[in-house]
C-alpha cells in the first residue's frame, strides 16, 4: 500500500494505473477509521484499485463544532486500510488542499436545506467543495459512501448528476455495533454512560420503522413516537427527527416512495446521527 501527502504525487500514481487500464474505486474519509469505512473500502475492492483519502476537512466544519477535537490517528488508519484491502492512502495536509487565497466553493440549494443542512449552516458547502476537488485529483470511476449519512448521500448524487461528474457514487449500508449503535468517529467522544444512552437513537428508530412495516401511513405519527421514545432517556437532546424524500430531502409526511427518516441526537455534547430508509427501492 502507497501512502502519499501531495496532488502531484496522487496524480503520478493514478496516471500510471490508468495507462495500464486499471479502474479506480475512491474512498474519501476523515479517518479514524472504523468498520463503516472498512466495508467501503472492500466494497472498492471491486475496482482493480482503491484509494482512501484521509483529510480533516476544515471547511465543512462550523464555527464552535469539533474541527480540533476530532479524532486523528494516522498510523492506525494506515492498518485499518492495508487490513480492509487499500492501495493507496492521499492524506493531504489543510494547505495542500487549500491555498491561503483559495475561493471557490461548490453550493448546493434543494437537498441542502434541510436536517443537517438546517443544524449545521455551511456544512454541505466545505463537503461538496472537498469532494469535488477530491474527483478532480484521483478521478475515480466509482466513489463509496455510507448510508449513515444519507443526505450526505443524496447531496453528493446531486452534485455528480447536476455538475456532470464523471464518476459512478455506490451507497454502502450503515455498519452498526453489535448493540445496535452506528458506528461512527464521533463515538470515541462517548463516555460509557453516555454510549449506553446513545443506544436509545437506534432503538427510537426501530419503533418508528415496525409503525411503517405494520402498514402506518402517517409519518407524523411516525416521527411522534421516535421522538417521545428518545426522550425517556435524560441523557438525549433532540435536534431534529425528520421524514424526508430519501432522493430530493424535501420533507414528507405521507409514506409514499422511499422515505428517509433521520435523526440528530446530542448525546451530553456529541451530535450522533442515524437513520433508516423505507419505501420501494
Ligand atoms: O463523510 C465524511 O467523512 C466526509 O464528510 C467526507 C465525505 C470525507 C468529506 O470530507
Amino acid at each position: 500500500m502507497k501512502f502519499v501527502k501531495t496532488i502531484s504525487e496522487v496524480r503520478e500514481i493514478i496516471a500510471g494505473w490508468k495507462k495500464d487500464g486499471f479502474s479506480i474505486g475512491l474512498v474519501p474519509t476523515m479517518g479514524y477509521l472504523h468498520e463503516g469505512h472498512q466495508s467501503l473500502i472492500r466494497a472498492a475492492r471491486e475496482n482493480d484499485k482503491v484509494v482512501v483519502s484521509i483529510f480533516v476537512n476544515p471547511i465543512q466544519f462550523c464555527p464552535g463544532e469539533d474541527f480540533e477535537a476530532y479524532p486523528r490517528d494516522i498510523e492506525r488508519d494506515m492498518k485499518k486500510c492495508e487490513e480492509a484491502g487499500a492501495d493507496l492512502i492521499f492524506a493531504p495536509d489543510a494547505c495542500e488542499m487549500y491555498a491561503d487565497d483559495f475561493s471557490t466553493f461548490v453550493d448546493m440549494t434543494g437537498p441542502t436545506e434541510e436536517l443537517c443542512g438546517k443544524s449545521r449552516p455551511g456544512h454541505f458547502r466545505g463537503v461538496c467543495t472537498v469532494v469535488s476537488k477530491l474527483f478532480n485529483i484521483v478521478s475515480p470511476d466509482k466513489a463509496y459512501f455510507g448510508q449513515k449519512d444519507a443526505q450526505q448521500l443524496a447531496v453528493i448524487r446531486r452534485m455528480v448528476r447536476d455538475l456532470n461528474i464523471n464518476v459512478q457514487i455506490v451507497g454502502c449500508p450503515i455498519i452498526r455495533e453489535a448493540d445496535g449503535l452506528a458506528k461512527s468517529s464521533r463515538n470515541t467522544y462517548l463516555s460509557a454512560e453516555e454510549r449506553q444512552a446513545a443506544l436509545v437513537i437506534n432503538r427510537s428508530l426501530a419503533e418508528g420503522r415496525k409503525m411503517l412495516e405494520n402498514g402506518e401511513k402517517d409519518l407524523k405519527k411516525v416521527s411522534q413516537k421516535i421522538i417521545s421514545v428518545i426522550k425517556q432517556e435524560p441523557m438525549a437532546k433532540i435536534d431534529y427527527v425528520k421524514t424526508v424524500d430519501a432522493d430530493t430531502i424535501i420533507p414528507t409526511d405521507k409514506a409514499e416512495g422511499n422515505i428517509l427518516v433521520a435523526a440528530a441526537v446530542y448525546i451530553g455534547k456529541t451530535r450522533l446521527i442515524d437513520n433508516f430508509i423505507f419505501g420501494e427501492a
